[in-house]
């Protein structure tokens, strides 16, 4: 059979966004409320493979809707200043064109242009990020264009993160049309402390991509087997709902493998249900637990091998006991797990995973280890 619905793989656009139309709308209201307001800054935080990337590009779209020039997701690395500018010159091209080409050859006829939204010589070389940005939202603001940036992938120690986020405040302290959105894993935010970025991100209105609710994700196989001709039992998709766990990634994943290891005709049976699932399994293991694991220190992850030895959740007591430190040292890998959302505290001295499927392998390659 031919997938046509499901498409596992990082940034790409899934055929239906599942469950983050209120995200979705939230970012938007941010662009609604007046310049300068604080739900303008907005942090979207998510573990691997929550949607963070595919939510950004929805949100570039549905911003070019409302009027925004939109600087469409760059990834906070090296160059990136100079791409954030270069995309706006793209994206507001056309606003500046269709206005004024016939007055003005072109150019928006401001100082330091020369044609379009392309800054002369002289501001190309010798000038500033934060001088181009505001005169290029200046000249769209004149057009009635309000800027929309957006980051995917932030550290929040990142130099290039800091000149952005300072070149922001001074546009908003200045009332300028413009809003930004950056993306990233929980632990990359925080991470860096007593930094100016961090002042700022700690002020930005912050949106942490849950789970996708089960009934979500149920309504969207009901309509996408149908769509795809394939027989799945209402049990069978019970189960293959709570194998995504609610992460989207893994909705893609057990989608598509179930899509592969279908019959002919489309008849999902127990064994081809128990084949999709591992191979949805294996895959999320490789791509989003190996690539957490490999983030973290020594000692980070030897709190979650620790942990791994448990069923459900795991004593905080234990897993001192088991790493051989105190308790108050425990507590400190406990803290920054957390915040790394990579962990959570079902109650009080107990900590479980909150990444599906990392305890299953931690436990599988710790076995691997020992067998050495
Ligand atoms: N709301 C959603 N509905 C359906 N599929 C989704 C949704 N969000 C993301 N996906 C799918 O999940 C996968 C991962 O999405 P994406 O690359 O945006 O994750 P991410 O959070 O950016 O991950 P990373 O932190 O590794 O960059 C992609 O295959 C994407 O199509
Ligand atoms: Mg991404």
């Amino acid at each position: 059979m031919r997938d046509s619905v499901f498409s596992p793989a990082f940034g790409n656009r899934p055929s239906r966004l599942v469950g983050r139309d209120a995200v979705v709308a939230e970012m938007l209201a941010g662009l609604e409320e007046p310049p300068g307001s604080r739900s303008r800054a907005t942090l979207l935080l998510g573990q691997r493979g929550s949607g963070k990337t595919v939510l950004l590009w929805e949100v570039a779209d549905r911003a070019r809707e409302l009027g925004f020039v939109v600087a469409n997701p760059t990834i906070a690395t090296e160059g990136m200043l100079e791409r954030v500018i270069e995309k706006i010159q793209d994206d507001g091209e056309r606003y500046v064109k269709e206005k004024t080409a016939h007055l003005t050859g072109g150019s928006v006829g401001a100082l330091g242009f020369s044609a379009g939204l392309q800054f002369d010589r002289n501001v190309r070389t010798s000038k500033s990020f934060p001088y181009q940005l505001s005169h290029l939202c200046e000249a769209l603001a004149q057009r009635n264009r309000g800027v929309l940036i957006l980051v995917d992938e932030i550290q929040g120690n990142d130099p290039q993160v800091r000149q952005l986020v300072a070149a922001y405040q001074e546009l908003v302290g200045a009332r300028a049309n413009v809003a930004l959105i950056m993306a990233g894993l929980p632990a990359a935010v925080s991470a860096t402390l007593n930094d100016r970025v961090l002042t700022f991100l700690n002020r930005a209105g912050k949106l942490s991509l849950e789970p996708l609710a089960p009934v979500e994700i149920d309504a969207f196989f009901v309509k996408a087997f149908k769509q795809l001709g394939l027989h799945v039992s209402p049990d069978h998709r019970r189960r293959a709902v709570a194998a995504t766990c609610g992460s989207p990634y893994l909705l893609q994943l057990v989608g598509h493998n179930l899509v592969l290891y279908a019959a002919d005709d489309g008849t999902v049976d127990d064994e081809s249900l128990e084949n999709a699932l591992a191979s949805a399994q294996a895959s999320f293991e490789n791509d989003v637990c190996g690539t957490t694991l490999a983030a973290l220190s020594d000692k980070d992850a030897c709190f979650l091998v620790a942990m791994s030895q448990d069923e459900n959740e795991s004593r905080l007591a234990d897993i001192a006991e088991r790493m051989g430190v105190t308790r108050d040292y425990a507590q400190k890998y406990r803290k920054r797990l957390m915040s790394a959302g990579i962990i959570e505290a079902p109650r009080r001295g107990y900590v479980r995973f909150a990444v599906p499927y990392l305890a299953n392998h931690l436990r599988r390659t710790c076995e691997i280890a020992s067998d050495f």
